[in-house]
């Protein structure tokens, strides 16, 4: 879960491979580093981010480099650890994304052979071990390399005396942008998309041989073509646009990353096997769980198809999904997790769907049909208009099967989601930012929405919050309620409303404050809170996205008010490739 770039070309490689992993800081900052080469290698490479650091451009010259921003697997964040790695005679240098499982067999065998070995980490055997196969033809070496590595991998190598640099993918991505005599490569596509837009997505067994004005791309040793697509995101939406924080920016996009993602074609031989389906099995982590979650209310209320909603990790823990159909859902299309769930449910015949933001990613690869979101580039580690896009396809996917009644629903919601992106939320926040630990209650639909509303809060303050099912939280939880333990209680005009009032009075009568957030003019809510945040008057479904909204600017301001690191949360990564 780290991010690389390598640049060939004409131009001076480090203001552009810096700047590249800026972009790419938000797989991992906990250390970085960027090499060269000019005749020999030189690198820089230190422990902390690169965006707070000075990397001089005069101090590493070379058109040729690689560089790598960190988030450690093996071997804590230092300057040691941080990539590039070498090999023993310095002449080549590597940056790695991956597990390489096998990396202490490797080592030993090495080490015995008389390599030396300088850091922790998996990847420095990587080095080694091109070193070992080098025999005047760094591309022969990469060959016969990676036929010995375990695991997963996105490389990129270079060497002191050859004017090219070698790119290799396995289970980890990487993209190869194709400039005007330069190219490009990346974890994805953001860093590159300031200079083309001409983007070649690497496949797994891929590696490349990547001169400047050409690349050649291998799958077994074999030639392979690997046409460029024309990427239609632009550089500008991954600037923060005069925003303080991307988070906010995001946040601010939800109302047009709604319609447009509502808006997408569903390709008529999906809507085909969706209409099969007599269930669906849903597999995501984090804020995708939640939105899978909330498509299983959907679905159930509106189409009656059971839809089973696994965390993706525990997937291989239960039955799995046989002969029916199952959804990924993936922002980054990346995950892990998703992945291996994905791939398990392929081997037992199901149809697979991606929902996906990312264009290309190794979900696209794996699944039958793929269903893009249109969020755009995300870059704050916390999802917030993803998930809105999320919800969005999932929509659409329901209106499709079931209820066109909701396109009508839907056309009048822009102004109103609008309308609760003006909500002030700094009230609310000053409530949270003095608590020791917070609950976010909510029943039916909107028990999901409080774990995305918690999810969002712990992930950016720090603060304890945990998301809770209304009617759970005496079994248990009451323990803990006292005065310095707010909750959130998402109290809607449905069918579950009496009973969440009665939730919310006896939570009050256990000494907690209880921000209420609830439709508008609800006169009782507002009464028995300590706090009432109305939603705008519209639709039930207007009301969910709200509520999302809400929550998600209750979190930011929050950690606004509490000085924290919002973008890039601490030991976390916005893409998490491991398992
Ligand atoms: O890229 P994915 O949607 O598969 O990512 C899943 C989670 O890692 C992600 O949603 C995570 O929970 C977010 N950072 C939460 O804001």
């Amino acid at each position: 879960m780290c991010g690389i770039v390598g640049y060939i070309g004409r131009r001076n490689a480090v203001p552009l491979v810096v700047e590249g992993l800026k972009r790419l800081e938000y797989r991992g900052y906990d250390s970085f580093g960027v090499a060269t080469a000019d005749g020999r290698i030189n690198i820089i490479k230190k422990q902390g981010r690169i965006s707070e650091s000075c990397v001089d451009p005069l101090l590493l010259k070379g058109c040729m480099g690689i560089g790598h921003t960190r988030w450690a697997t093996h071997g804590v964040p230092n300057d040691v650890n941080a990539h590039p790695h070498t090999s023993c005679n310095g002449d080549i240098a590597i940056v790695h994304n991956g597990i390489i499982e096998n990396y202490s067999e490797i080592k030993r065998s090495l080490t015995a052979e008389g390599h030396t070995f300088l850091s922790d980490t998996d990847s420095e055997v990587v080095a080694h071990l091109i070193e070992k196969y080098y025999n005047g033809d760094i591309l022969q070496a990469v060959f016969s390399a990676v036929l010995h590595l375990k695991g997963s991998y996105a490389l990129l190598v270079i060497c002191s005396s050859e004017k090219r640099v070698i790119a290799a993918r396995k289970s980890s991505p990487l993209v190869i942008g194709e400039g005007d005599a330069e190219m490009f490569a990346s974890s994805d596509m953001t860093p590159v998309l300031e200079y083309t837009r001409k983007i070649i997505f690497l496949e797994d067994g891929d590696v490349a041989d990547i001169r400047d004005s050409k690349v050649t791309i291998y799958n077994n040793k074999e030639p392979v073509e690997r046409k460029s697509e024309l990427v239609e995101w632009d550089f500008e939406s991954a600037k923060k646009g005069g925003f303080d924080h991307f988070m906010q920016k995001e946040i601010f996009e939800q109302p047009d990353v709604f319609f447009n993602s509502f808006n997408i074609e569903i390709p008529e031989k999906a809507v085909a096997d969706l209409k099969k389906a007599s269930q669906i099995t849903v597999v995501a982590c984090g804020t995708s769980y939640h939105a899978g979650m909330m498509f299983r209310y959907m679905m159930e209320k509106y189409c009656k198809i059971p839809v089973r909603v696994e965390i993706a990790s525990e997937y291989m823990n239960f039955n799995p999904c046989k002969n029916s159909v199952m959804f990924a859902v993936t922002q980054s299309g990346e995950t892990a997790d998703t992945l291996a769930a994905l791939r398990s449910a392929k081997n037992e015949n199901c149809i697979t769907f991606a929902i996906t933001n990312v264009l290309g990613s190794s979900v696209t690869r794996s699944a039958d049909h793929v269903l893009y979101t249109r969020a755009g580039p995300e870059i704050s580690v916390a999802a917030t208009k993803s998930f809105t896009a999320q919800l969005a396809v999932l929509l659409k996917i329901v209106s499709c099967l079931c209820n066109d009644d909701i396109e009508v629903e839907i056309s009048g919601m822009h102004p109103v989601i609008e309308e609760a992106l003006l909500y002030d939320a700094e009230p609310a926040a000053l409530i949270c930012r003095d608590a020791a630990s917070l609950f976010f209650i909510g029943r039916g639909i909107f028990y999901p929405v409080s774990l995305e509303g918690a999810l969002k809060m712990k992930e950016i303050t720090y603060i304890h919050a945990e998301g809770y099912a209304a009617g759970e939280l005496k079994h248990g939880p009451f323990s803990l309620l006292c005065e310095e333990t707010p909750v959130i209680a998402l109290c809607i005009k449905d069918d579950s409303y009496p009973v969440m009032m009665s939730n919310i009075k006896e939570v009050k009568a256990r000494g907690a404050p209880v921000i209420g957030i609830g439709s508008a003019g609800d006169i009782d809510l507002e009464e028995i809170c300590d706090f009432y945040i109305p939603l705008p008057k519209s639709s039930e479904i207007s009301e969910i996205i709200n509520a999302s909204v809400i929550l998600q600017m209750l979190a930011y301001k929050t950690a606004v008010l509490l000085g924290r690191d919002i973008d890039k949360p601490r030991n976390l990564a916005k893409s998490v490739t491991v398992i």
